[in-house]
């Protein structure tokens, strides 16, 4: 006899469908070049310590990824993978990774290392004032 779907397992699947369509609506928005200004706008003049950004990693803020492949350098680059709009989200070993379909860009200049991304992370500017960094 086939086993008939419970009430609960339907209400989960609903639930679980409109959160993948609100997050695809969400990533869809973040793709847009008209969504990157209000992000890095906040970003944009916002002081982080460079303490807070690890030596062959780094930290997103807002919609830019600041890194620091080696001890005192720091680099900032948009953090709106080039594939498919997704920020990227780990960043260690000197590589930043975007976790949605795993295009893996230099830390350092933002190149593509591995796709399925082809073009590089865009770069911004971040200026160095004693221990504060700012995105501009
Ligand atoms: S959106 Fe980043 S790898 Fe596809």
């Amino acid at each position: 006899m086939a086993t008939q779907p419970s009430r609960r397992s339907i209400l989960q699947v609903a639930g679980t469908v409109g959160a993948a369509a609100a997050t695809a609506g969400t990533l869809a928005g973040c793709g847009g070049s008209s969504a990157a200004p209000a992000q890095t706008t906040k970003a944009a003049g916002s002081a982080l310590k460079a303490a807070d950004i690890p030596v062959g990693g780094g930290k997103v803020v807002g919609q830019v990824v600041v890194t620091q492949p080696t001890a005192g350098t720091f680099k900032a680059f948009s953090a709106v993978c080039t594939h498919e709009g997704c920020l990227v989200s780990k960043i260690e070993s000197a590589k930043i990774t975007c976790t949605c379909h795993g295009s893996v860009f230099d830390a350092a200049t933002g190149a593509v290392v591995s796709g399925p991304a082809k073009g590089p992370l865009a770069a911004k500017t971040v200026t160095v004032s004693g221990d504060s960094l700012t995105l501009s």
